[in-house]
């Protein structure tokens, strides 16, 4: 889908006019690879830059001989390769950081993720302040606040250009139904809301082409607990890579189809959001529509029945508190 059609008719026609620079932060490992990759392929990517605390230049090295026009160029450590790698890009993706092991939460990543995103993030805001950053370092609901936190500190902060990356959660979701219903799952259009852990993952089946399917508890803890199903089964190696790099290239390749002109460019995301600020949330995942200036318009998250309504409250209660572990973070280690 991602890799096909679209993006060879695309291959004519971005132009000298497009220059988008593309970093991403973490690019050695499991997610970063694959993630490179598939960003190579994209033609709306002129040139990009790969930044790691250790290997990006081999993985770089080894990109760069994928026979597509962009520039790749990779970073060895150090805050002054930092810089470069990150001036000028237009798009930066985080995955740096820890994954899980069987047994962990995504919260359990906080004390090892959460000084990795901060110090990530202030480079961000010193060589690529309007940059939309894509934070896909766990825990998600937790590392995009402090990524907030640390830009408002600065001076630069925008909400229209910070996101946490929620993609994997749709892309599940649909495959997860296409399996019951014997359909193709790119025509299974699911919405997803809340966060990126656990209880605070809710799925909107009522609004899908399959409303019976909100009642379907084992299906709805499928698409929560889906990460897991992963972590599992890579035995302690790791948690999802090649489907995250997927989901990941998506999200940018939304955003570049916005900055570039395209109307209508809807992808959900863990954004600053005004759908629940009332009720002290300050972040919430839902669709939203992408411009040249990153987040247009947060839409609705529409109607939803009991079921639903529910899940949104044990959501609430998990994401006001993991957000508001971000935010302390960043207030007693600034
Ligand atoms: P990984 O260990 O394979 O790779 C992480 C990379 O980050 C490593 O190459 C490491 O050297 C690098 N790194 C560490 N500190 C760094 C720093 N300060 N600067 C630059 N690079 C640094 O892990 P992975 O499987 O790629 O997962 C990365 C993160 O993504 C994890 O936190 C994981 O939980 C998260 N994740 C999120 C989603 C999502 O849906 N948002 C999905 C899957 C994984
Ligand atoms: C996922 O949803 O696969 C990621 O957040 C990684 C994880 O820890 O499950």
């Amino acid at each position: 889908m991602f890799l096909g059609s679209r993006i060879q008719t695309r291959a004519f026609s971005a132009s000298a006019r497009n220059l988008s620079k593309v970093a991403v932060l973490g690019a050695a490992g499991g997610i970063g690879q694959p993630l490179s990759l598939l960003l190579k392929l994209n033609p709306r990517v002129t040139e990009l830059a790969l930044y790691d605390i250790r290997g990006a230049p081999g993985v770089a090295a080894d990109v760069s001989h994928v026979n597509t026009k962009s520039t790749v160029k990779g970073y060895a450590p150090g805050a002054a390769n930092l810089a470069a790698a990150l001036k000028g890009a237009e798009v930066v993706l985080i995955p740096a950081g820890v994954p899980r092991k069987p047994g962990m939460s995504r919260d359990d990543l906080f004390n090892t993720n959460a000084s990795i995103v901060r110090d990530l993030a202030k480079a961000c805001a010193e060589s690529a302040p309007n940059a939309n950053i894509l934070v896909i370092s766990n825990p998600v609901n937790s590392t995009v606040p402090i990524c907030a936190e640390v830009f408002k500190a600065k001076g630069v902060y925008n909400p229209r250009r910070l996101f946490g990356v929620t993609t994997l959660d749709v892309v599940r979701a649909s495959r997860f139904v296409s399996e019951i219903k014997n359909t193709d799952p790119a025509n299974e259009n699911i919405t997803v809301v809340g966060g990126h852990s656990g209880v605070t993952i809710v799925p909107l089946f009522s609004q899908s082409n399959h409303p019976e399917l909100s009642s379907n508890a084992e299906l709805v803890h499928r698409v929560q607990f889906g990460g897991d199903e992963v972590v599992h089964a890579k035995e302690g190696a790791g948690s999802a890579t090649l489907s995250m790099a997927m989901a990941g290239a998506r999200m940018a390749e939304s955003l570049l189809r916005a900055a570039q002109g395209e109307k209508g460019v809807i992808e959900p995301t863990f954004v600053d959001s005004p759908l629940y600020k009332d009720q002290g949330i300050d972040f919430f995942s839902s669709n939203v529509e992408l411009g040249p200036n990153g987040v247009e318009r947060v839409l609705p998250v529409g109607k939803v029945d009991a079921n639903e309504e529910k899940l949104l409250e044990a959501c609430f209660a998990d994401l006001k508190k993991n957000i508001e572990k971000g935010k302390k973070f960043v207030a007693e280690n600034p």
